[in-house]
This record gives structure tokens, sequence and C-alpha cells, in this order.
């Protein structure tokens, strides 16, 4: 089906689905002797049971409710799930009532948004992502699972796989990057911590996919707004990251708050039928978001929330959350003729499949996850190497790592802000565990090395009267520590940002104290990238350690004073200034590509200059046409050194694979860790690619003087991507490849894509 028919005519989405009813119907005749638990559930069940089934209540914190209220609803069949249930006595007694107290004993699915971590925090998403290794980020999903199952959880709405392009938008912090490529990796490897090797184990979760689709390109960066993405760019970006979660087996995906063109994701056909489970087989159900069904009437999709349930049931929305729509009206629809039963039959089906994955129907209770300890030391441990790993060192004169002897000043608002450093989405981490880096200091140098003076309270804080306290502290000290950023309610869901730089004071305290001349390291603790143009030169080094979680003190003193060398490389653009948002490393080369050496600064641009003297090229004439740091950017204490690219053959044959190939080596004096980089540009194509794109990247540990040989494998399902009919596929020709430090940097080679190839069968 293609992208119009989904938007102007559904007829051939009704066509389907009666087909697809037909033949379900048909079968259950036909199968009733071999018949299992779920056809035989589904053929009992009255239409209210189904919709119960089709029906995530709220359960506590968050919906400030007693979650026991529900029980006589649970008995009546009157729900599927629950959300926010967070004592565990009153997980059994509803499960008890579910089990052994409704008609048909199906158990609930317990959700709880397990975002990066439960008591133990890890860094946030974004953060995560910086660090470039699916393992760490598996071990730590794989952590939060063992953790939260201890509450009687059974089912956590992540991993967000949301791309985004734009650091205003709050939910920055929860996504995992710019880059479809290692959004998808890290998001696969989140689904496998989640759900583990064996869902039916009782610390497994039921992972959740979200939010379907196309969220993080809010217009504006503002949460919830419309999204204007055309069929291109929703296959070849926004899309990957789910398509790749559905293929490694997620369990249930969520809906978008935002519209489409036109279309609330929550109702989309075209999202939920042909790309969902036509084009794609996914198995797992789908959610809606918080509402977002009965949001559809303030869209102006739906007159109210009657019709909002039947195009919601409609579209394919298998469970509706928190809103009323569909237990208030969906059997009546199916009453009335305007919704067809078997529709709500494909839906309690995904959902009843789910349980059954889960295990639940033979451990509801799932008691034996109960014992596992929070907090455990390897799970700190875990923690810290996560934090360790994400933070990105984004410049440095040769400061750090920071010698040992001396006296340090450690100041700004997140500098021993518990609280702050756990980041956006911390319902179940407390500020108690945490580690701040003062602690952490303190610890490792000693009381009387670190001089402690805040300068200011907050990170909003406007007001100077900390200034003097904080400049005493840095005179009296060898070299000044600033932990500078944000607090976590400035990012994350409705917190989004028009300004991006430091907020409050703090651009003004770090020029006062740039000004002593003393050695002066900014570390900023952010949920996004900040813009720092005001003070970067006053500055020594900047250090970005994202909102790093409970262990994030202990990491940031492990790699300030040299214990391991920074290894993180920037998931995400980052800007000089709000104004180049959207900013993106793979963007498209327009008609009019700017040319470096042509722009001029903007000062030296000539008074009463003629209109087209400046180059009529894609550019600002203010910043140019560079980010202030390129995606992939990170340094490390070393230096490394790349050479003898290769590409063998040059050739790419249908069926066969190409080795990219460089070598590279420790050039420093220090063991580090670098990030190499696989980008290829599709030089020409039926519909135009982007400059750059990531394809592979490798963790690689070196000693000084130390080099390997890094080799990478490209076939032709790598170079693919959506055409114009939306099918995949390779097309032959010319590509440039790049193995590289950065997406801007690196060394260049060519391959030849050879032969018509048919459509191919593999995602990228
Ligand atoms: C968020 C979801 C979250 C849900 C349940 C919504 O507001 O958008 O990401 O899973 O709430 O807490």
């Amino acid at each position: 089906m293609t992208w119009k028919s989904w938007t102007t005519d559904l007829c051939p989405v009704w066509a389907s689905v009666l087909l697809v009813l037909a033949a379900v119907s048909l079968e259950a005749e036909e199968e009733v002797a071999g018949e299992g638990r779920v056809e035989r559930l589904l053929r009992s069940m009255t239409l209210e049971e189904k919709v119960g089934q089709m029906s995530l209540r709220g359960g506590g914190s968050s919906s400030k409710r007693d979650p026991l209220d529900h029980l006589d609803t649970v008995r009546a069949g009157g729900a599927g799930a629950l959300i926010n249930v967070m004592d565990p006595a009153a997980v059994d007694r509803l499960q008890r009532a579910a089990v052994e107290e409704s008609r048909l004993g199906i158990p609930l699915l317990f959700g709880r948004d397990v975002i990066h971590g439960f008591r133990t925090v890890f860094p946030i998403p974004l953060g995560q992502a910086a660090a470039w290794n699916p393992d760490l980020v598996e071990k730590g999903a794989r952590i939060a699972a063992r953790e939260a199952s201890t509450f009687g959880v059974n089912w956590t709405f992540a991993p967000m796989v949301d791309i985004t392009r734009d650091p205003r938008w709050g939910r920055i912090a929860e996504s995992l990057g710019e880059d479809p490529y290692l959004a998808s990796l890290l998001g696969v490897a989140m689904v496998r911590g989640f759900q583990g090797e064996d869902l039916t184990r009782a610390d497994s979760l039921a992972a959740c996919a979200k939010h379907f689709a196309a969220y993080g390109a809010a217009e504006g960066g503002r949460d919830y707004d419309s999204a204007q993405v055309g069929p291109n760019l929703l296959r070849n970006l926004y899309l990957r990251p789910f398509h790749a979660a559905a293929e490694a087996g997620v369990a249930s995906y969520m809906t978008a708050f935002n519209e489409i063109d036109g279309v609330p994701a929550t109702a989309h056909p075209g999202l939920l039928r042909s790309i969902l489970r036509e084009d794609w087989g996914a198995e797992g159900f789908v959610v809606s978001d918080w509402e977002s069904v009965t949001e559809m009437i303030a869209h102006g999709f739906s007159a109210d929330a009657r019709d909002a349930a039947r195009q919601a049931a409609t579209a394919g929305l298998d469970m509706e959350m928190m809103s009323e729509a569909y237990s208030g009206h969906l059997a009546a629809l199916v009453r009335e003729g305007e919704v067809p039963e078997a529709l709500l039959d494909e839906a309690v089906e995904r959902i009843l499949r789910i349980k059954e994955r889960l295990g639940l129907f033979e451990d509801p209770y799932r008691r034996a996850s109960r014992g596992f300890p929070l907090l455990a030391p390897e799970s700190l441990e875990a923690a810290r190497e996560a934090a360790r790993q994400s933070l990105v060192l984004l410049e440095n004169d040769g400061v750090l790592p920071l010698d040992q002897e001396g006296t340090v000043a450690v100041i700004g608002p997140l500098a021993d802000a518990p609280h702050e450093q756990l980041g956006t989405w911390t319902f179940d981490g407390r500020k108690e565990d945490t580690r701040t880096p003062l602690a952490a200091l303190r610890q490792v140098l000693g009381e009387e090395q670190v001089l402690h003076a805040p300068g200011l309270a907050v990170s909003r804080t406007r007001s100077r009267e900390g200034f003097p306290e904080a400049l005493g502290a840095a005179r009296k000290a060898d070299r000044i520590l600033f932990f500078a950023g944000e607090e976590a309610i400035l990012s994350g869901e409705a917190h989004s940002r028009a300004d991006i730089r430091l907020p409050g004071a703090q651009e003004d305290l770090i020029l006062e104290l740039a000004a002593l001349g003393k050695p002066l390291v900014l570390v900023v603790l952010a949920g996004r990238p900040i813009t720092l143009e005001r003070v970067l030169s006053g500055v020594d080094a900047v250090l970005v350690a994202w909102h790093p979680g409970t262990m994030g003190g202990s990491a940031l003193a492990d790699v300030l004073l040299g214990e391991v060398s920074p290894s993180g490389r920037l998931p995400v653009t980052w800007p000089k200034s709000v104004g180049q948002v959207p900013i993106f490393y793979n963007h498209k080369n327009t008609g009019r590509p700017p040319q470096e050496e042509k722009i001029l600064p903007f000062d030296d641009i000539p008074a009463g200059a003629w209109q087209s003297s400046l180059s009529n090229t894609s550019h600002y004439l203010d910043l140019g046409m560079h980010p202030r740091y390129p995606f992939g950017h990170g340094l490390t204490y070393s230096r490394f050194e790349y050479r003898d690219l290769k590409v063998s053959p040059q050739v790419l044959t249908p069926g066969g694979a190409v080795e990219v190939s460089a070598t590279v080596a420790n050039a420093g004096r220090r063991q580090a860790t670098e990030v190499v980089q696989l980008y290829f540009r599709d030089e020409v194509a039926s519909l135009t690619r982007p400059v750059k794109e990531l394809a592979g990247f490798r963790r690689v540990t070196l000693e000084p003087g130390e080099e390997e040989r890094v080799t990478f494998q490209l076939e032709a399902e790598d170079l693919a991507f959506y055409g114009w009919d939306q099918q995949l596929v390779t097309e032959p020709g010319s590509f440039r490849v790049w193995i590289g430090w950065n997406a801007r940097e690196g060394l260049e080679g060519r391959l030849e894509l050879s032969g018509e190839l048919a459509p191919a069968a593999a995602e990228h």
C-alpha cells in the first residue's frame, strides 16, 4: 500500500481487514480440536472481556490512585494491564484477583517506565548512546529488568527509539541520538537486555519500542507537536530502529502522541497495519501512549471518545493506556456494526500471545525474581562503567587528566546535586544512593585537597550572591573544576527549551573564573547538547557527562584523574547556536552545497556587498556551515593516527562483500580506546541520499605504540534504502567510503556496486 492511500483512501485497509477476518473465522471453526490456550480463551470471551484485555489502567504513584481500587474491575475481566503498581503486595493481590477470581483467569501485565535503570540508575539513554557500545547497553537493561522485576513489574515502556535532530526537544535525553544505524543497534541491545534470553524467566520484562512513530520530529522541538515527515524520511530514518526492534522480537510498541501529516499516530492505519503488520509481520501488540486515544479529540481528528475508539481500533491499536474510550464505547461499536468483532479478536490475540510468551499463565506471580538485590555491588560497578564510557571529551589543551598533586576548586551547581545527576525518567532511583562528583573527588583526593563552593545553588540561579565565595575558593586552588549544566527537570517529557545555553548565571561565573588564569575544566551534566560559545575560549577542557546516574560521580573522578581515558563519542551533532537547529551529519547535499573556502567570516563581508557576491550556497552568513562538534566526535588522553585505507575488492557484486580496512595506531603516551567509524555515501540514486551514513564502528583499545588493522565488511544490503515506492532497493553505482574518527574527518576510498540487483530482502 502506498503512502497516498493511507491518508486519502482507507478502502484498501478495510478490504485487507475483511480478508483477514474471513480467514481468521474459517480457521477458528476448523481448528477447534487442536486449538491452543489463546484460541480457546478467545472463543469463550465475552465482548466486554475482550475490551477489558485491551484496556490498561492506572495503578499507583503517578495516577494518585490506590491500585487496589481496581480489584473489582480486574475480577470482572475489565483490565488487561496496570501501570505503576509499585507495591509487590498490591501486585500479588491484583494478580490473584485476575488469575484466581476472574471468570477466565487471564493474568495481568504490570507496566512501568524502567528507562535507564531502576534503583541502580544508569546514564540517561543519550549518555548510554555516547558509549557506542551495545554490550554495555544490554547489560544495563538486564540489570534494570532484574531490579524492576523484584517489584512485580513484567513490562517496561522502553526502549525509546525515536530519532531526533533537535536538541531543544526535551526527550532527546531519552533518545539514542540522531543516527538510525547506531540507534537500531542500541535499541536492539536494550530489547535483548530487558527481555533476556528467555521471556518466561521471572526476571525478564516485556519491552516496548516507542513512540511509533516520528515523535522526535516534533516541529520546533516542542513536545507533542506535529511531525511533517514524508514517506522517504519516515522509512529511511525514523522507522529503522523500530524495524530493527521488530526483528529482534520486541514484545510491544507504543504509539506516539503526535500526528504525522494530519493523521495522529495512535490511529494511523498506514503505520499500525500496512507497515507494522503487513510489511514487517510484527507480532507484538501496540499500546497507545497515555490518553493519546482521547487526545485525538484535541487534535481535531475525532469528534468524541466514541469516534476516537472507533478510529483507533480500526487502525490497529490493540490496547488503550489510561483513557477509557475503549472501555466506554468499543463493545457498543461492535454491537452496532461499526467495528468488526474480529478486529478485537486480532488485538486480544496479540496481547494474550505476549502474556503466553512471558509464561504468565504458568507463573503469574513470578516470585522467583523477588530476591535479586537492589544496588548490588556488581550492578553499581556496571553503572559506573556505563557512566565512564558515556563521557565525551570535547576539548582538552592538556589540562586533563588532572595532576593529583595540589588543590582543586570544585565549583558549579551540578558538582553535588545527587537528584539532578540521575536525569529524567528516574521514578525509582534515589538521591541518597547517588555518588556525586564532589563526594568521589573528596574520597580520592582527600578532604583538604578539595575546596568546594557551588557559586550557584541550582542551574537556573541568576543571583551572583555565591560568586565571591566561589572565586575565593578558586583563588586558593591550583586548578578549577566547574560542574555546569541543567537540572534533571529541564529535559525529558514536555520539557523542551528554546534556548539551549547554560541557564542562569553559569556563563558569567565561568568567565569570572577564567579571568583568574588558572587551569579551568568545564564538566557539563545535561540532558541535551548545550551551546557553549560564550565560554569556550575561557576554558582548558570540556567533558560532557550527560546525566550520568547513580555512579556518575565515581565515573567522573575516574576519568578526570586519569584512571581511564575518556572513550565516549557524540551520538548527536553539537551546535554552535540554537539558530542552527536542526543540524545533523546525515543531511542532503542540496543543489548548492556550501564551499568552505568561499565562506567569508561574518565581519569580513564588505559593506555594500553586491547581492550575489557571497557564493549563494547553503550556509549561515554568521555561523558558516559547520556545527561546533560533529557527530562521532570525542577525544581521548592519547592520540590516534589512521593510515592505509583499503577497499577490497573495489567492486561489490550481488551476494558478495567488500572489506574496508585501515590501520589505526595509538601514537600517544597512554592506553586509550578509539571508536573507529565507517561511513559511506551513495553518490547518485533514484532518491537523493545523505552526504554520509554510518555503517559500522568498532571500539579499539590500544596501548601506546600499538596498532591494529580495523576491517569492516560491507554487503549490498548495507547500502540499501527505501525507494520512491517504499521498497528496499540497492542501486548500482559509485559509493564513497570513509574510515574516520568522526562524521567529518577520516580516510576516504571508493567502491562500485555492480549489476542490476533485485529489491533486497534484508533490512539495513
Ligand atoms: C510517555 C510514555 C510513557 C507513558 C507511561 C507518557 O507520558 O510519553 O513514554 O511510557 O507516559 O508513563
